[in-house]
């Protein structure tokens, strides 16, 4: 029997350990040569070339007798800045699937963000659990299969829409080819993706009036035009380096599509976030709030429901005992100024 695990980072060996290989290199695999997944991770530590780390200012002269995590995002109240993103198949991992991953999202007060790909039903989802939930969606070419899932999406009370714009094609995961895997069928699910991405944002604009924010934005240039377009948030992702390799750490591009959103609306960021400093790292650089990926699916892979939840109770604990140390008693009071970046020093 493998130890319990003590940080996020573990239930990755005991995810491997319980899974089918075929499954568990579906859910860890990136694309091509994986640099971008090596990179999301360790960008958050290391320095080579110019490639920057990132450092934490502590100040300690600040009473953190009492340290609030408690956010909001969208206007819905959370309990630290600490998300789950949207990620396939969780029945691949676990037989209860979403709805277990649910239930831990509203176990830890916190928002879950469904896939189009998700084996359970968003009915499902949403009859098993009050967590706040945002449907991400992935537009097919036959909108009206997606149309009718944005309207199952508002009767079953989702809050928001996560478009993902980073995925019209699919990346190449070469584990994923090697082991001929086959995608488990989803209901409602119409094989050929959308590739016409503008067009489909203002056609979801005429079709709900819930929140839209995108997803895989990398660039100052993509930023503006989301802006432009009226969409009420951006997550810069690169889709946990999935889709395109050599595409940059997601922590590493933050500050500048934060500058180019210019506080008007909300950042997001997701990829490579395994430990509360992370978090704290990303909230000082600009975003609202993270996501995070693989580390839930691993958590649910190894221990279902609770594993799920012990993957964001230790983040969430980290992420206290980081504010605490670094001086900063509420999420208000991390700013640009608690991180630095190695070059800053010089
Ligand atoms: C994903 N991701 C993803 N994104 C999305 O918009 N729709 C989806 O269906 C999926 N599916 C999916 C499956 C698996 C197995 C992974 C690992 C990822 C991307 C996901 O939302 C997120 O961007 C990354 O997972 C974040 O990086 P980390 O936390 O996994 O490093």
């Amino acid at each position: 029997m493998a130890p319990e695990p003590v940080y996020v980072k573990e239930f990755e060996e005991l995810a491997r350990q319980a899974l089918p290989k075929m499954y568990y290199d579906y859910f860890a695999g990136g694309a091509e040569d994986q640099y971008t997944l090596k990179e999301n991770m360790e960008a958050f530590q290391k320095i080579q070339y110019l490639i920057l780390a990132y450092q934490l200012r502590p100040r300690v002269l600040v009473d953190v007798s009492r340290i609030d995590m408690a956010t909001t995002v969208l206007g819905f109240r959370i309990s630290a800045p600490i998300m789950i993103a949207p990620t396939a198949y969780h029945q691949l991992a676990h037989p209860e699937g979403e709805v277990a991953t649910a239930r831990a999202a509203a176990a830890c007060n916190t928002i879950m963000v469904l896939s189009t790909m998700a084996t359970c039903t968003l009915e499902e989802v949403a009859s098993s659990c009050n967590a706040v939930r945002f449907l991400q969606l992935s537009v097919f070419k036959r909108r009206d299969v997606s149309a009718q899932l944005v309207k199952r999406a508002e009767r079953n009370g989702f809050k928001a829409i996560v478009l993902t714009v980073d995925a019209p094609l699919l990346g190449r995961r070469e584990a994923d080819i090697r082991n001929k895997m086959v995608s488990p069928k989803v209901k409602n699910f119409e094989g050929v993706l959308s590739t016409k991405v503008v067009d489909d944002l203002q056609w979801l604009r005429s079709i709900t009036n819930l929140p839209i924010l995108i997803k895989g934005v990398l660039t100052r240039e993509d930023a503006i035009k989301a802006v432009e377009t009226g969409v009420s948030g951006i997550v810069v992702s690169n889709h946990g380096a999935r889709q395109l390799d050599y595409s940059p750490a997601t922590i590493s591009v933050l500050e500048e599509v934060v500058q180019a959103v210019g506080g008007k609306i909300p950042v997001l960021l997701d990829g490579g976030v395994r430990r509360g400093t992370d978090v704290f790292k990303a909230l000082a650089l600009g975003a609202q709030a993270v996501l995070v990926g693989r580390p839930v699916v691993y958590g649910l892979a190894a221990m279902g429901e609770n594993g799920v939840k012990s993957v964001i109770e230790m983040l969430k604990n980290e992420l206290e005992l980081t504010m605490a140390l670094s001086g900063c008693p509420s999420i208000g009071d991390i700013t640009r100024s608690h991180v630095m970046i190695e070059h800053e020093r010089l």
